[in-house]
């Protein structure tokens, strides 16, 4: 019998939980704050931002959208950052993608303070999280994915995972997730030999390769978790997801659907990675505190 697994619901749980703990920091009069940067006007990701800066509120977190116009300049772009890495009351910032063409992403996200990226996508985090180093920031996607696995009670450890796709978003911090969990795992892409047969041998198949419906339902394991990150928008308007969805619940043991699977839950991990890097932020600067305090005393 198939079990969806309903990421809105999920989401709903991590988005409380960050909620709580935000509550907590404000009794000590401190707000975790997320600083949302769009440049351009793609709709798409117009209603992205709209949406992150919503559940940011909802969860007590100050957030800010800095709209910027799509002839923005590298050099303004970068000055804007670093007035952001500078800013004590910003925690996290997050520079939608993609950016408009004449724009170098790997330069911006490079010019992210480490502790305020929130989207893990600096070198730096990047690096811990391939070092196995848990205090780095993880992309939000594969965290919800990883969320979405561990709330519905499916092991990674000892797992054959497949990830299809290897993208810097998804697919390679996914894989490295996994791997980090004790899983077996495997990344497929648009050059792997035999796709179907490769899928078929996989407990938890994660698709992250904005194909509309490659993954079809004769490609599963029969009840094999299926992960869908997949948002793809037909010609008809429909939203479909990298798994043929029909098909897939006939074989699948468990599906997340498309919507309402990972992509609500790539919002509830932003809000979460947002709290961590306040939460460290605010150890940080009491650290120093009492450190200053300590070494007055101690010339006292
Ligand atoms: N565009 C699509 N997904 C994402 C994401 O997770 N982070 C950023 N910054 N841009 C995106």
């Amino acid at each position: 019998m198939l079990r969806l697994l309903d990421g809105k619901a999920m989401a709903l749980t991590v988005r409380e939980r960050v909620r709580q703990a935000v509550q907590a920091l404000a009794r000590q009069g401190r707000t975790p704050g997320l600083a949302v940067v769009l440049v351009g006007d793609d709709p798409a990701s117009q209603v992205y931002v709209r949406n992150k800066d919503r559940a940011a509120r909802e969860a007590g977190i100050e957030a800010r959208t800095l709209l910027l116009a799509a002839s923005t300049r590298q050099v303004e772009l970068e000055a804007r950052i670093n007035e952001l890495n500078q800013d004590p009351s910003v925690h996290g910032i997050l520079v939608q993608l993609p950016l408009p063409s004449g724009l170098d992403a790997a330069r911006i996200v490079r010019a992210i303070d480490p502790a305020k990226d929130v989207d893990g996508l600096h070198p730096e985090n990047v690096a811990a999280l391939a070092m196995g180093d848990s205090t780095g920031l993880v992309p939000c996607t594969p965290a919800g994915c990883v969320e979405i696995l561990d709330q519905s009670q499916v092991p990674l450890a000892g797992s054959r995972v497949v990830v299809l796709g290897r993208s810097a978003l998804v697919g390679k911090p996914l894989a490295l997730l996994c791997l980090q969990r004790d899983a077996t795992v495997t990344i497929a892409h648009s050059k792997t030999l035999d796709l179907p047969q490769l899928c078929a041998q996989a407990d938890i198949l994660c698709a992250a390769v904005g194909r509309p419906e490659l993954v079809r339902g004769s490609w599963i394991r029969p009840g094999a978790c299926v992960i869908d990150v997949g948002i793809n928008r037909l010609a008809s308007g429909k939203l479909v997801g990298d798994v043929a969805f029909d098909e897939a619940r006939l074989v699948a043991g468990s599906l997340t659907p498309v919507p309402g699977g990972v992509g609500p839950m790539t919002i509830a991990m932003l809000l979460e990675n947002t709290l961590r890097a306040a939460q460290r932020s605010f150890a940080k600067r009491s650290g120093a505190t009492t450190q200053v305090a300590r070494a007055r005393q101690e010339r006292c």
